[in-house]
């Protein structure tokens, strides 16, 4: 019997994504295609996914009257020419909505081809690091089906395409970026490997992190990063440990969902800006780069938000009401590196192919990411190297 499904929307939060969660709220997809007015709708994922049963039945046991095509053609952090690739797929097959099943990667490239479906090049024209993304037309519909509880791109409006040409790796922000709904099912992430549930995890805290601290933050987004990260930190080690923990999976996946939608509004900071290179770069998996970084920027950070680290580590479970601020501060740092070893994060840039002497591109490369005037303490390119060196 399948548990009840419950529909959560979140206009307080200026978020227009209605937001589907429990156990078979993939099974939803047809119903909600309906009510887009899609008769023609089409399944965007990477090859892992596609081969899922639940993905193939999705695209095989149509109800009449509905057909849905599959481009399982996504790769980890998804390029302009792929999205291009997909948006032509999408237009010559008539799709009037786009379904983005997997991680972050997928839901990501399933923005773009929506809009790259609309209009053909809109990716390759959007090429411009450090300004504001371009979008005068509607993109198709899109219904997002997370398979990770990290990237939260569910509910974002945000879409990181890599550009072959340059391996830059940029984020795409707009409002028409958003999903119209999204699809929390704790079924589907029964299909991760341990190395990309401590991945996607240790991303989702960053979120919470970063949106907590941010200069671009409000009463509003701190309460609901502070929320995320009471739900994260208890429940990642638990999944880490137990895949099958369907529970823990659930509230996981909440608690990634709604550092999602402090995030969108938030931004981010010094950590996801110098994640984007490492990935670009050396193809380091967007969570990991997060999971070795996180703990440097927050040292960078801790004493230029003394009350919001300090806020963080008592969010995190640490009992802070006997320490004086810059101490409960400083907890929160200690508590990151605490749950990185606790779920067996790497926490080094060499342990995954990163190389010495890419340190000083690297840097620059981050400089222009927006998230860098987000952060709660001024950064220089200096400040980048010296990071990326203690963090080798
Ligand atoms: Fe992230």
């Amino acid at each position: 019997m399948p548990e009840r499904i419950e529909t959560m929307s979140f206009a307080e939060d200026d978020n227009p994504v209605v937001v589907l969660s429990g156990s078979g709220a993939i099974a939803e997809t047809y119903r909600l295609l309906g009510e887009l007015g899609a008769s023609r709708a089409m399944i965007v994922s990477g090859q892992n996914v596609g081969v899922l049963p639940v993905v193939r039945d999705l695209a095989t046991s149509t109800p009449s009257g509905l057909e849905i095509e599959a481009f399982d053609r996504v790769e980890p952090d998804p390029s302009d020419v792929t999205c291009e690739v997909g948006g032509t797929a999408a237009r010559d097959f008539g799709a009037q909505a786009i379904i983005g099943i997997g991680g972050g990667s997928s839901m990501d490239a399933a923005k773009a081809i929506a809009a790259e479906a609309v209009t053909r090049g809109w990716t390759k024209a959007q090429a411009h690091p450090g300004e504001p993304t371009q979008i005068d037309f509607d993109p198709l519909p899109v219904i997002l089906a997370p398979t990770t509880a990290g990237t939260a791109s569910e509910v974002t409006p945000f879409s990181v395409v890599t550009y072959a040409d340059g391996k830059r790796k940029l984020v795409l922000s707009h409002p028409k970026l958003y999903a119209r709904y999204a699809l929390l099912d704790p079924e589907m992430l029964l299909t991760c490997s341990e190395r990309v549930r401590v991945a996607a995890g240790m991303d989702a805290l960053t979120h919470a992190v970063e949106s907590c601290v941010s200069k671009q933050g409000t009463d509003r987004t701190r309460r609901r990063a502070l929320q995320a990260i009471a739900l994260i930190v208890p429940h990642l080690p638990r999944v880490v440990a137990d895949e099958n923990d369907i529970e823990a999976q659930r509230q996981l996946q909440l608690g990634a969902m709604i550092a999602g939608l402090a995030f969108s509004h938030s931004r981010l900071g010094i950590v996801h800006a110098m994640a984007l290179p490492l990935s670009a770069l050396f193809q380091v998996p967007h969570g990991v780069a997060n999971a070795i970084l996180l703990s440097y920027g927050m040292r960078f950070n801790v004493m230029s938000d003394i009350a919001g680290f300090a806020a963080i580590a008592a969010a995190m479970g640490v009992d802070t009401s006997e320490m004086p601020p810059e101490q409960a501060a400083m907890a929160a740092v200690d508590a990151v590196e605490d749950i990185s070893r606790i779920v067996g994060a790497p926490r080094h840039m060499s342990e995954v192919g990163v190389t010495k002497d890419a340190i000083a591109q690297m840097a620059e490369d981050a400089m222009p990411s927006a998230h860098i005037a987000c952060n709660p303490r001024h950064i220089e390119e200096q400040d980048l190297i010296e990071l990326y060196n203690l963090a080798f």
